[in-house]
């Protein structure tokens, strides 16, 4: 069969996604992000594209980075964190029956008991469409919430991070297959010889299992992950079924997604078990023109200051004593997460912090794709065919509407052109992303 590339909706359960001006606009379902209603529409948008799932990312802090208060990511919403995942996905559940339901949840603030819980119960309720977004943090206010002072360093969570996975997996196998025995006539629910304990003691974690609950239909979710460090790919080519990326540049690609193919390959895993998606932001115009002038709007919203601030945020640096006129690259930003910082150099060069500022605050760094809805299939269809990546994760620059024109005008190019799935063969997320 030949090979198709994989779709995911990246969604936040908060105003805003990438452009943080977007939530301004007549169409934007911005205002609504507390209401289920909004996540339950995007998805039902998002199955009816055939998409491989949808993707809700966390962060357990509300970031005070910035000249030390929440003042700037408040007034002026980013993605000020608001809703719970895995509660969300499971309202999702009920209203979808394909799309995979993607969550984070951090290695280094929850115990693998949680964890391995929550997801079993997220699978049993979607009938095997969960997915889990494995980061291990990355600002020390988020560690306060949890009563620690600070985070350990990357490596150390990424130690830690390896330990939550092997006792999360141990816990999830702690039900064999046909445990439950549902024997009515004989008055036997379960075989107790198919239930084992984990008793799991590493450096950092402990558990005893079993799992309160049963084996569930995938058994483990679909496992994600976006590090970019040596230690993040080392980690996801040990673990990560879905690998998702900000490279912005082709070349890049192909050799991110090259190297991340070979290290699953050396932990004795099938590469193709691994889809390596880029985000890409979209915009979609009847004629380029109309697109440009539609990107143009939604960019004319965005708030330079607040993407400063939600730069300090991704690198953990306060950046409002930084002078705004002089590039980005002659500042000193040694400290925070190695990945999003060369993300953020690499598409800033020769910018001030302003523009960068404005930059990130339009789309994160992340390829706005403006265009028709052909000239997008083609950049997609260019990537995919190059080996720069096996499909996409799909922001929208106004939501709902970017997803809907998508599905409406994108996907049907992607199957007419024979690399995109015409409907779901799979029965759950890890099938789907596996055909
Ligand atoms: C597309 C994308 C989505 C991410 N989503 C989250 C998230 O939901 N929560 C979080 O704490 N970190 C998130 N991250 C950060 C990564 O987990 C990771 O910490 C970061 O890419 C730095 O990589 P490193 O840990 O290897 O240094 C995301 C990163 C990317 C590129």
């Amino acid at each position: 069969m030949p090979r198709e590339m994989h779709l995911v909706g990246y969604c936040c359960a908060t105003p805003t996604w990438h452009n943080n001006g977007s939530w301004r606009h007549f169409e934007s379902d911005g205002v609504d992000a507390l209401n289920p209603e909004r996540y339950e529409t995007i998805a039902r948008i998002l199955e009816h594209g055939k998409f491989d799932g949808m993707f809700l990312v966390d962060v357990l802090t509300l970031f005070d980075t910035y000249a030390g208060t929440f003042e700037a990511n408040l007034r002026e919403p980013g993605q000020t964190w608001l809703l719970e995942p895995m509660q969300l996905l499971s309202a999702i559940a009920r209203v979808t029956k394909n799309l995979g339901l993607a969550a984070t949840m951090s290695t280094s603030l929850y115990h693998p008991y949680h964890i391995a819980r929550a997801f079993a119960t997220l699978d049993h309720i979607s009938g095997g469409r969960a997915g889990w977004n494995v980061v291990t943090s990355s600002v020390d206010t988020e560690a306060q919430n949890f009563g620690m002072d600070q985070l350990p360093k990357a490596t150390e969570r990424y130690d830690r991070a390896d330990e939550v996975l092997e006792a999360a997996q141990g816990l999830w196998n702690s039900w064999d297959d046909g445990a439950l025995i549902l024997d009515r006539k004989n008055g036997v629910y379960a075989d107790p010889s198919k239930v084992h304990y984990v008793n799991y003691e590493g450096k950092y974690v402990k558990t005893r299992g079993p799992l309160t609950t049963p084996r569930s239909p995938q058994t483990s979710p679909v496992i994600m992950q976006a590090g970019s460090s040596e230690r993040g790919r080392q980690f996801a080519g040990r673990w990560a079924e879905m690998i998702f990326t900000l490279h912005t540049d082709k070349k890049n690609m192909q050799d991110f997604l090259a190297d991340i193919k070979g290290r699953v390959s050396n932990s004795g895993r099938d590469p193709s078990h691994c889809a390596v998606l880029p985000a890409v932001d979209i915009v979609i115009g009847e004629t380029e023109s109309i697109a440009r002038e539609k990107a143009d709007y939604i960019n004319s919203l965005v708030s330079p200051r607040l993407g400063i601030a939600e730069i300090s945020n991704s690198v953990g640096v306060d950046l409002s004593t930084y002078p705004v006129d002089e590039p980005l690259e002659g500042l000193d930003l040694k400290q925070g997460p190695k990945g999003i910082l060369d993300v953020i150099l690499q598409g800033a060069k020769g910018k001030t912090l302003w523009d960068a500022g404005r930059a990130w605050g339009i789309s994160q760094m992340t390829p706005q794709l403006i265009g028709t809805p052909t000239m997008i299939a083609d950049y997609m269809q260019d990537y995919f065919e190059a080996n720069a990546c096996d499909g996409f994760i799909v922001c929208p620059s106004v939501s709902p509407t970017a997803y809907s024109q998508f599905v409406a005008s994108v996907v049907p190019l992607l199957q007419k052109r024979g690399i995109y799935r015409k409907d779901y063969t799979g029965r759950t997320f890890r099938e789907n992303l596996r055909s």
